[in-house]
């Protein structure tokens, strides 16, 4: 680290001279101004890191001074030097935004002390700066690749809801959409980004549990509540809750979530005080809520409560123009992680990638580049270095259910084949590709011999592997 600058501004040039002398001794380098106008151009060409700045100057006033320097650069941290006995200034300097002030005449054990200290706190505080804008560049909008207008469209949405006051979202989406992302993207680019964004997976957390995992506990609630614990609502303040898998919230915890939705408050458990907070909560399912709450496994009035702003995310095969910038993105994701230099995929391989209906979404997708890209050294990706559900698609079940055309999810209806033809149809093709090769046939279907085995029977294909 170079030396930090410590601009000196000061009329009297012998008070100058020794500050200067002083603090040169402790290691700074020092700059100097003798008055307003001098002061504010010095920071343009030279940004200090700690002003000290003298209350009296000739054409200026030291207070009407540090507040435009403060509108200026709020980050620079600025030690006023008052004349002794002059408390009111030196109230309305802090008022005004100076660091801290010291008096005339100067005890530099004490000024040195307070240096050491503004510069030490400036110096967090923009680490902490720096901390988000790289959590920002990881989560923020830029990353969620996509032109279709169904993407573009839902991001639309996201972006202004982000910015909004909006304080309830809901996600829903396939798996693998990017319930996730977007979750996380809309805490890191609103201006809640530097407070907590906490997550709880309703599904992964004991029934018994998610209640104090929400809302806390008091010390003694409960025989094993020994200390007071903060809940996830207390904790991210000002920040975001991320609820994923909401679906699976049981109906008793379903209406006390709905009361912190309605009015920001919620009480610890064995608490009989009412806490209130600021959070935005971003609910996420990949079931669809309203079938739930047509089975009464969800409550209506939740349900419509988390709905009133429902960002919809379409899976991958409804917009498989996405394909060929992820495909990019990914590759271009994995070259840095694994240090490699791979160029993009082959056509061929593109074909595959775009034809293919990806029922696990975008992860999938992501999984599948990352397989070939450990697997293989080419500068391209192509088919061969593709799992066999994707490189042979007619061996696949998916390949049958796959919307090929504007309605071509009915062909299989339409035709008049049944589901039990098509599963018959794939095996008798296993069959025969593999030259009747059990083995080889269930590998090819990614089912284990033992089902095939029981598929054979099940369809009297008896008959064909003696073949
Ligand atoms: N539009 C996108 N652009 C770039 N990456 C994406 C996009 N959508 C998803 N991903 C990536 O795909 C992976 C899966 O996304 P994510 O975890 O957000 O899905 P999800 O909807 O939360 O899935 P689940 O319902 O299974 O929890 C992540 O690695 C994510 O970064
Ligand atoms: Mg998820």
């Amino acid at each position: 680290m170079g030396k930090e600058t410590i601009l000196v501004v000061d009329d009297e040039r012998l008070l100058r001279w020794s500050l200067k002398q002083k603090l040169m001794s402790w290691g700074y380098r020092v700059i100097e101004a003798e008055d307003g106008a001098t002061t504010l151009s010095r920071i343009v060409i030279d940004t200090p890191d700690l002003i000290t700045l003298d209350i009296r100057l000739p054409d200026t006033s030291g207070i009407a001074l540090l507040s435009e320097l403060k509108s200026k650069n709020p980050n620079i941290p600025i030690i006023m030097i008052t004349a002794y006995g002059t408390i009111d200034d030196a109230v309305r300097c802090l008022k005004t935004g100076a660091y801290d002030f010291i008096e005339k005449p100067i005890n530099f054990d004490k000024l040195q002390n307070l240096v050491k200290n503004a510069l030490e706190t400036s110096r967090l505080r923009s680490a902490m700066h720096s901390n988000v804008q790289y959590v920002k560049t990881r989560f923020g909008f830029e990353n969620i690749i996509g032109n279709s207008s169904l993407m573009t469209n839902a991001v639309d949405l996201v972006r202004k809801v982000t910015l909004s006051e909006a304080t309830t979202v809901l996600i829903q989406g396939e798996t693998g959409t990017g319930k996730d992302l977007i979750a996380r993207a809309m805490h890191y680019e609103s201006r809640r980004d530097a407070e907590p964004f906490l997550t709880i997976n309703c599904a992964a957390i004991p029934e018994t549990l998610i209640e104090t995992e929400l809302f806390g506990h008091e010390k003694g609630a409960f025989t094993d509540a020994r200390i007071l614990k903060k809940g996830i609502f207390e904790l991210a303040d000002r920040g975001s809750v991320f609820l994923d898998e909401i679906s699976e919230m049981q109906l008793n915890m379903q209406s006390k979530l709905l009361r912190v939705l309605e009015d920001q408050t919620f009480r610890r458990v064995g608490g009989t005080k009412d806490l209130s907070v600021d959070v935005r909560i971003v609910a996420a399912s990949n079931r669809n809520l309203e079938e739930w709450v047509a089975a009464g496994k969800f409550r209506a009035d939740l349900y419509y409560r988390l709905a009133v702003i429902t960002i919809h995310l379409p899976t991958l095969r409804e917009r498989a123009g996405d394909i060929p910038p992820l495909i990019t993105h990914f590759i271009k994701h994995y070259n840095a992680k694994f240090k490699k230099n791979i160029h993009g995929v082959t056509r061929s391989a593109e074909k595959l990638l775009t034809e293919y209906p990806w029922p696990g979404n975008v992860r999938e997708l992501k999984n599948v580049i990352e397989r070939a890209m450990i697997l293989q050294d080419q500068e391209y990706i192509d088919a061969e270095h593709l799992p066999i559900r994707i490189a042979e698609p007619q061996l696949s079940p998916l390949f049958l259910a796959r919307p090929s055309g504007a309605d071509a999810s009915l062909g299989g209806a339409k035709t008049g084949l049944s589901l039990f033809d098509i599963e018959k149809q794939l095996i008798e093709q296993a069959l025969n590709t593999a030259g009747g090769n059990k083995t080889k046939a269930a590998k090819l279907l990614g089912i284990s011999r033992d089902t095939l085995r029981y598929r054979v029977k099940k369809y009297g294909l008896n008959s064909l592997q003696s073949k």
